[in-house]
């Protein structure tokens, strides 16, 4: 059964407290949080304060997926406003080591987030230290866009070099996942599925994430 994690970037902002408490009563996982900074990706969402005034209320883990530049000047605060996972971009960390180690000694679950143009080879050397990798399936900055079909091999060769390592990383996918495409994905190998655009568009959220849920059991 994968693990579901709702993206509530599709979320009805103007009725946050209703939307966190539909996922706490769901059968999702984890909430996933993304945090845009307009200079990483061509969008703006949400920082510390909105994320820190949903954990006073949700049941459930928060992964915190950062989409911005420099993330390390940001680790402790969004440690403080309730970030249980954090993942950082590959392509915003030329020291991603130093940037794990960072995260994990707050006491969170340590991701790296990876383009759709970056090779699955450059996360070799480090694997056993992903705690989740973080595969983007569209180009990261907004909700609602089609998958991209060459992460379905992505998938499979992450797979391979995590059995290969012996490591405990979860794969994680994230964008344009659909009731359609979720048991292919799962197939190919991912452990983690991300959807906003899936949950939130639905005229029955709960039951949308019960059938992601049961994909592939
Ligand atoms: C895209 C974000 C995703 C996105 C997923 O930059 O990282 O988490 O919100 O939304 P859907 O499931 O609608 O593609
Ligand atoms: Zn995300």
């Amino acid at each position: 059964m994968p693990i579901i994690a709702p993206s509530m970037l599709s979320a009805d902002f103007t009725r946050l407290g209703a939307e966190i408490e539909m996922i706490n009563t769901s059968e999702a996982d984890w909430f996933h949080l993304d945090v845009m900074d307009g200079r990483f990706v061509p969008n703006i969402t949400f920082g510390m304060p909105i994320i820190a005034a949903m954990k006073k209320t949700a049941a459930k883990p928060f992964d915190v997926h950062l989409m911005i530049v420099e993330p390390e000047k940001y680790f402790e605060a969004f440690a403080k406003a309730g970030a249980d996972i954090l993942s950082v971009h590959l392509e915003a960390s030329p020291h991603l080591h130093r940037n794990l180690q960072a995260i994990k000694a707050l006491g969170m679950k340590a991701g790296v987030a990876i383009n759709p143009h970056s090779p699955i080879s450059l996360l070799a050397d480090l694997i056993e230290d992903i705690d989740v990798v973080c595969m983007m399936s569209v180009n990261p900055g907004f909700g609602g866009q089609k998958f991209i079909p060459q992460t379905l091999r992505k998938i499979q060769e992450l797979k391979q070099m995590i059995t290969n390592a012996g490591a405990n990383t979860l794969i994680e996918i994230d964008g344009g996942v659909t009731l359609d495409n979720a048991a292919t994905i799962v197939a190919a190998g991912a452990d983690v599925l991300v959807a906003g655009n899936t949950v939130f568009s639905s005229s029955n959220p709960h039951n949308t994430i019960k059938l992601l849920k049961q994909v592939g059991k």
